[in-house]
């Protein structure tokens, strides 16, 4: 089994990451058998099909990257790199655009999405994206690929390119590509503001105190959980008594998330207490799960050489396995 998964290069890292994407990787990481491997890469050749800040670009890579393996993302584990150190990744995009059609390209709901009306403003990388995406994960031979549900039909025209592509120039006993399929990865915890139950925290939010970030001290932990926003009600016994209290329910959330309970388990033991209760049992909880994160997070982007050198490594490792795959499918086109 391979898995490839890509991941956008974010900056300002925060619990809402952590718990609702980062975490299902580590733990995917950790079910692999032997013989089996992971490879997650920051997909910063695709970040640049939007109008984006090229610093912004590059910090983001590097904070992405450094809160994978402060998470526990281990590189002696899985092959963790960016795209733009493995040049075959475009190189193969490029080789896969004679297969690929404009009909099936035309039909992506993220590009209509994307593009909306204004189509001939776009960047032609935005429309290829999907191409892109389809190199990824051939270029490894990978089998599994994670997939939300706006990223299937992605991985089906990954698909549809390879299986045309090993019809067109490859025979049954030696296809050039395999065909991956998708797993579905397991419900994760949607994380809201700590300042607006019905808002996401996100990094996007101007407000600081709205979210945890990956690089916060403890203090500032405390801080926030302290001040997020509650209403003057205990905690319920049960979950269809926080129906009408978002933020309630969204402390109990994070509660539950770290504790690998669920909000039932969480109002069990907290039922019928008031906030003054709960906020510092939920704040202690997020300083310790959080203190080794933060602490490794913040110490690998202040030694540049080590996570540089955690990335040089894993490009390494990645293009042993995708130059195979790409001088067969140079030979298979007759180049
Ligand atoms: P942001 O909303 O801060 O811009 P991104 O859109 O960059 O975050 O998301 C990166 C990953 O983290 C995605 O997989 C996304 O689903 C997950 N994620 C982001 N915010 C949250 C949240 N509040 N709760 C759960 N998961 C989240
Ligand atoms: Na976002």
């Amino acid at each position: 089994m391979r898995v490839v998964s890509g991941i956008q290069p974010t900056g300002n890292l925060h619990l809402g990451n952590y718990l609702g994407a980062i975490r299902n990787w580590v733990r995917m990481q950790d079910a692999m058998e032997d013989g089996s491997q992971c490879l997650f890469f920051l997909a910063d050749l695709h970040a640049i099909s939007m109008p984006h800040d090229p610093a912004e670009l590059h910090k983001g890579t590097l904070e992405m990257a450094a809160a994978l393996v402060a998470c526990g993302i281990d590189p002696a584990k899985s092959v963790v790199f960016n795209q733009a150190q493995v040049p075959q990744h475009a190189e193969l995009q490029w080789l896969l655009g004679g297969t690929a059609r404009m009909g099936w390209l035309n039909r992506m709901t993220q590009w209509k999405d994307k593009a909306g009306k204004n189509r001939e403003g776009q960047s032609v990388a935005l429309f290829t994206y999907p191409v892109l995406q389809a190199a990824d994960v051939l270029l490894y031979q990978a089998t599994h690929v994670p997939v939300g549900e706006d990223q299937k039909q992605h991985l089906e025209l990954a698909r549809d390119i390879a299986q045309k592509f090993n019809n067109d120039f490859a025979s049954e006993e030696a296809p050039v590509f395999a065909l991956p399929d998708p797993i579905v990865p397991p419900q994760a915890a949607r994380i809201m503001s700590l300042r607006d139950g019905g808002k996401k925290m996100s990094k996007s939010d101007p407000s600081d105190m709205s979210r945890i970030n990956l690089a916060d001290s403890a203090d500032e932990v405390m801080k926030k959980v302290k001040k997020a926003k509650t209403d003057p009600e205990p905690l319920p016994s049960e979950e269809k008594g926080l129906e009408d209290r978002p933020e309630a329910l969204n402390l109990v959330t994070i509660y539950a998330a770290l504790t690998d309970g669920n909000v039932e388990s969480v109002l069990k033991d907290f039922g019928g207490e008031g906030f003054g209760k709960f906020k510092p049992a939920l704040g202690e909880l997020l300083v310790e799960t959080l203190r080794p994160i933060s602490e490794r997070f913040n110490g690998l982007l202040e030694d540049r050489e080590a996570l540089d050198a955690i990335l040089a490594r894993g490009a390494s490792q990645a293009r042993e396995i995708a130059v195979p795959t790409l001088e067969n499918t140079y030979k298979a086109l007759g180049l």
